[in-house]
């Protein structure tokens, strides 16, 4: 790989009086589909939230095609082209999807986009057109998704990071909500994708991490994680 889009290097974060990221390293190249799989509790979302400046990292550092984002501000980090679509989706629940959708455009660049870009999320996810007037609080687990995905796409980032979008999703929408996450890769977003569904997450992204106790333990391409004895033994039941 050249010169990584994203370099994360010796990362250390946690809460306080608790450090979960113990020295993490990964890069993930332009227009890449990276996976980061681990079991629970184990550092996904913090390592996510540290990247996206919501947690300041207390070692290490992160870079953007060269541009140190370490300790910058969130906002910051977003206007570098860093989305961060969160596990869980936090929407705002008394707002309408467009109104959800429109804030993932409030930085000025983005705003300037933002007729454009709810077109072409409305292209990809035409049930949130059907949706559009309709409050967040009222739509199915699918939908909030979604729209989740719909709002990080709106600030037209360089790097899509998504945390966990399989989780408490019915198997047929897993399947889907894979598929279209896979069309916005094939339409040049590069993709770093953290789940627990390891199986799931390796058979979206070209290249994975495996990540136990807030470090990488192993890493490679998707089919050799897949066949990887650690790998079958601890987490695709032998
Ligand atoms: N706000 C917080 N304050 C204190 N500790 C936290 C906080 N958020 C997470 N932790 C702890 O940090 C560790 C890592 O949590 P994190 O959410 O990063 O794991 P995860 O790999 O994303 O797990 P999951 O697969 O359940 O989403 C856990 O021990 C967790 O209890
Ligand atoms: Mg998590």
């Amino acid at each position: 790989m050249a010169t990584p889009l994203l370099a994360i290097e010796n990362l250390s974060a946690g809460y306080k009086g608790l450090n979960v990221l113990a020295g993490l390293s990964l890069e993930v190249g332009a227009g890449e589909f990276i996976a980061v799989v681990g079991p629970n509790g184990h550092g996904k979302t913090t390592l996510l939230k540290t990247v996206s400046g919501l947690l300041s990292a207390t070692g290490g550092s992160i870079t953007l095609a060269g541009l140190d984002l370490t300790r910058r501000r969130a906002d910051q980090i977003v206007a570098a082209g860093v989305v961060h679509v969160p596990q869980g989706d936090l929407l705002f629940p008394d707002m309408t999807v467009r109104e959800n959708l429109l804030m993932g455009a409030y930085l000025p660049d983005a705003a300037a986009q933002a007729g454009v870009r709810l077109e072409e999320v409305f292209q990809l996810l035409p049930k949130l057109r059907e949706r559009q007037g309709q409050v967040a609080s009222t739509l199915s687990g699918g939908e909030r998704r979604m729209t989740g995905i719909g709002r990080g796409l709106m600030s037209g980032g360089k790097v899509l990071m998504l945390d966990e979008p399989s989780l408490g999703l019915a198997p047929l929408m897993v399947q889907k909500t894979a598929e279209i996450i896979r069309e916005i890769h094939r339409g040049g977003t590069t993709v770093l994708l953290v789940e627990q569904n390891l199986h799931l997450a390796l058979r979206m992204a070209d290249r994975g991490y495996v990540m136990e106790i807030g470090s990488i333990v192993l890493s490679g391409a998707s089919g050799d994680l897949l066949g990887n004895e650690h790998v079958k033994k601890a987490y695709l039941g032998g």
